[in-house]
């Protein structure tokens, strides 16, 4: 087992492991009082819940599964489980264990910071994005039909299990959108090498949430360096907001990555041998690095996002592998730099 300690507002271990031999030792570590409220979805539910209830025996267990997907992550399914645990009555020496990928980490992480304030909390990531992403940093969040994420804490959990084993039934897609926030962490840190993408295993996932651990300690609550970790983002996002989310977040962030490549070419003298190099590691996974709309219709999108400072938005750029940095860039130079990009 590899053991990530990171130290934010909570200190805690992140667990990279094979099975879930070693839970219950992380469950007992946490040292809650004998409930717990376990918070799945549907496609979890079948494939992990019964190994997960296994090794909390002797616990009062009550388990609230949500549909599959983002639709539930929502206010309507936060107040039907926030008040299913009520009913439970879980106390603050309890603990919840979310048991899925970023849908339900997000949504669970949500209810345990503020059912009573917060209590104890235990996430088990099981797709690829959420063990190396969203698990990690203590975003909690549900959306408005306005916007994604729109509501929402920081709240750091008291550990996050990685049994990197539960990768193997992810569908391809979901897998491949992972791997999307894979290669940003490639790019934006030199610990991950090319051979090192070669192979999804612990080593890999947990140097990948050791660059995330070493961002999230730096600036926990997003005020400066955290910034570099929407690397890819702000494209990435405007591209997933226009398909409607037919497209999945990752294949964005590839996809944006990719333009900001292009972009960042434009803006500094990029090496050939980097700028090849960097193109690619975007590539290399086989994503489809092609921008399916208009120049006009991202930088609209861009331009009304959050990030942007009057005629200014700050965006990630990449200088070399494992060198970024965040420039204020006036939303006309981006647009022309797009509308000369072409995949
Ligand atoms: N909090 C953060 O810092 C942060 C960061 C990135 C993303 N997010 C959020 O994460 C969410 C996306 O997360 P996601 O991509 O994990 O989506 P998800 O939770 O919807 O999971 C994707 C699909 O895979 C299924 N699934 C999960 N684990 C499985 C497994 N092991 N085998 C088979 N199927 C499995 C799920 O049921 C779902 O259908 C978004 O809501 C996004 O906003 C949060
Ligand atoms: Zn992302």
């Amino acid at each position: 087992m590899i053991l990530i300690p990171v130290k934010a507002s909570k200190t805690y271990e992140v667990s990279v492991t094979q099975d879930f031999n070693d839970l219950r030792q992380v469950v007992d570590g946490v040292k809650s009082g004998d409930k717990i409220a376990v918070i799945t979805d549907t496609n979890v539910e079948k494939l992990y819940l019964s190994s997960v209830i296994d090794a909390l025996e002797g616990f009062d267990v009550c388990v609230h599964t949500i549909p599959a997907g983002e639709s539930s992550k929502n206010l309507s399914t936060y107040c039907t489980l926030i008040q299913d645990i009520a009913s439970s009555s879980l106390d603050r020496s309890d603990m919840i264990i979310t048991l899925g990928g970023g849908v339900v980490g997000d949504i669970g992480a949500f209810v345990a910071s503020t059912y009573l304030r917060g209590i104890r909390l235990v996430a088990i990531p099981t797709t690829l994005l959420s063990m190396i992403d969203s698990s990690v940093g203590g975003k909690t969040a549900v959306d408005l039909p306005i916007g994604k994420n729109l509501v929402g804490t920081f709240y750091q959990p008291n550990a996050v299990y990685i049994n990197v084993s539960c990768i193997d039934t992810l569908p391809t897609r979901e897998l491949m959108s992972g791997y999307g926030e894979l290669i940003k962490y490639a790019i934006l840190d030199d610990r991950i090498s090319i051979d090192d993408m070669k192979v999804l295993d612990s080593s890999l996932i947990a140097k990948a949430v050791s660059i995330k651990r070493d961002i999230v300690e730096a600036d926990e609550y997003e005020g400066g360096v955290r910034k570099l970790l929407n690397l890819g983002h702000t494209i990435g996002h405007a591209v997933e907001s226009l398909s409607n989310y037919t497209l999945s977040h990752g294949e964005c962030v590839v996809k944006g990555l990719r333009a900001i490549l292009d972009i960042s070419s434009r803006y500094y003298d990029i090496k050939d041998s980097d700028y090849t190099q960097l193109d690619s590691i975007i590539r290399m996974l086989g994503h489809d690095c092609t921008m399916p709309y208009s120049v006009d219709e991202v930088i609209d999108y861009v331009y009304r996002d959050k990030k942007k400072k009057g005629d200014l938005i700050d965006i990630v750029l990449i200088k070399a592998k494992g060198v970024v940095e965040i420039v204020s860039m006036p939303i006309d130079k981006v647009r022309r730099y797009l509308s000369e990009y072409q995949d």
